[in-house]
């Protein structure tokens, strides 16, 4: 099984290209339902969740060319069939995207719950109510959500909490509902902004997109689309806060610093120097790394997908950090790994208290999901010896080729194939 080796402790330097945002290719994949026509994604990241995405669209009766950074959906030529099998929907919870373009499109819809994952119960119950109340009859049944649905109507829905898979799948369902609909306690990621920009690409009426009410007023039909995905905000801060770790000197090409701010308002706090040069961003740190305190929130907060490698980068701080996740209930499996390592980290609840230390020490540890994984390749950066990461696939499915990003900027670190888990 694929593992990645790494041996502490190289400063970064040179250049690295920030790929296509999956978080933004997954919903507007899904959106390609929404019309009959062949439609096309460009810089595409090359991830398996991206594969995953076009085995379900294939499943659906979509053929779909991936030739990462494009990919092409093709036009339906057979009836879609709605349904998405357990099969395919564990191995990547956003395949609940299709849910919304199914059913407005084509009435029905027989999707697999989701389930949990590793850092928690991710339920979809604000997704299932937002469909009833554009006029979905919902069940749930031995562990699929069956959908029916004549012409869904425009509708007022009120999240409970800002949820970004929620507020796209809603999105998409209204945008071929009759008449309008106002969502409002909205998810405003700029994926959301992102997404709507596509459907209205698509000939969609969608009016704040990116902002906590989006106003929609639905169309009969809409058309396929020609789209280049935005830049991925988490792999770019991923990178800055590896640079930060090394203390090194790295332009990330591409790195969307305007969607980046609360991530690198606390990296600044914490010494490190991210200024904008032309279209890129240089990325260096020469002095001492000073302790942040972070909690997470729902966008424009401090986004959770960067807790884990923020804390790795806390481990070398010279001093005491306290991190809070308040999205995900279980989000700090990278703690145990990284204490492996000799960071000093304490957990209580949902906090965690890092004591920097001077010294991590490579060891071998197992990836438990995608951000973590990151979170131990950081780690492996700054630690004396050898890392060995283990079960990768976690990493594979949100970095592309992201030892050899790094490989390129001076980390010694390879892909290896080990035996056993
Ligand atoms: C998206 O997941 C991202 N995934 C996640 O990124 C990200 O961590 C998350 O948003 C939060 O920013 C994609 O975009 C594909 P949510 P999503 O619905 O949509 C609760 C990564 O690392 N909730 O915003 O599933 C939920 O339990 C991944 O790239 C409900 O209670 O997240 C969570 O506590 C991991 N009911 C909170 O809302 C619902 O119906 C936020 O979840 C939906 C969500």
């Amino acid at each position: 099984m694929d593992a990645i080796r790494i041996r502490g402790t190289k400063p970064l330097s040179g250049k690295i290209t920030v790929s296509g945002a999956k978080n933004a290719a997954l919903p507007i994949l899904c959106a390609t339902l929404l019309s009959e026509g062949e439609s096309r994604l460009r810089n595409v990241p090359g991830l398996r969740d991206i594969k995953t995405t076009s085995a379900l669209l294939g499943f659906l009766g979509r053929d779909t060319q991936v030739n990462t950074p494009d990919v092409i959906v093709s036009a339906e030529t057979t009836p879609v069939r709605p349904m998405a099998p357990y099969e395919l929907v564990r191995q990547m919870r956003a395949s609940v995207l299709v849910l919304g373009p199914l059913v407005a499109r084509y009435g029905k819809a027989k999707v697999s719950l989701p389930g949990g994952c590793a850092i928690g119960a991710r339920p979809v119950d604000q997704h299932l109510r937002g469909l009833e109340a554009l006029g979905a009859k919902i069940a749930v049944e031995h562990g699929y959500i069956l959908a029916e649905a004549g012409r869904l109507r425009g509708a007022e829905i009120v999240f409970d909490i800002p949820t970004v898979g929620g507020t796209e799948n809603l999105m998409m369902a209204a945008a071929l509902a009759k008449g309008r609909s106002t969502l409002v306690n909205c998810a405003r990621e700029p994926e959301i902004e992102e997404l709507g920009r596509v459907l209205n690409k698509m000939g969609a009426q969608v009016e704040g997109a990116g902002t906590a009410v989006i106003h929609i007023h639905g169309k009969d039909e809409l058309e396929p689309f020609d789209h280049a995905v935005i830049a991925d905000r988490i792999e770019a801060g991923t990178f800055m806060a590896a640079v930060g770790a090394t203390g090194g000197d790295v332009l990330l090409e591409h790195a969307p610093l305007d969607d980046l701010e609360p991530v690198v308002m606390k990296l600044r706090q914490a010494g490190i120097e991210i200024e904008r040069e032309g279209q890129a961003v240089r990325v260096r740190r020469q002095g001492a790394l000073r302790p942040v305190d972070v909690t997470t929130a729902p966008h424009p907060g401090f986004p959770t997908d960067m807790q884990a490698q923020f804390m790795a980068l806390m481990t070398r701080a010279e001093g005491r950090s306290v991190l809070t996740e308040t999205i995900f209930e279980n989000r700090f499996m990278h703690v145990p790994e990284l204490q492996r390592m000799g960071a000093r980290i304490e957990t209580r609840n949902n906090t965690a208290f890092v004591e920097g230390v001077d010294t991590l020490s490579g060891a071998s540890v197992m990836a438990t999901d995608l951000r973590a994984s990151a979170s131990l390749v950081i780690a492996g950066l700054i630690s004396g010896g050898e890392t060995i990461v283990r079960r990768v696939y976690h990493l594979d499915r949100g970095y592309e080729a992201i030892e050899k990003k790094l490989a390129a900027v001076g980390a010694d670190i390879e892909r290896i194939d080990l035996e056993g888990p």
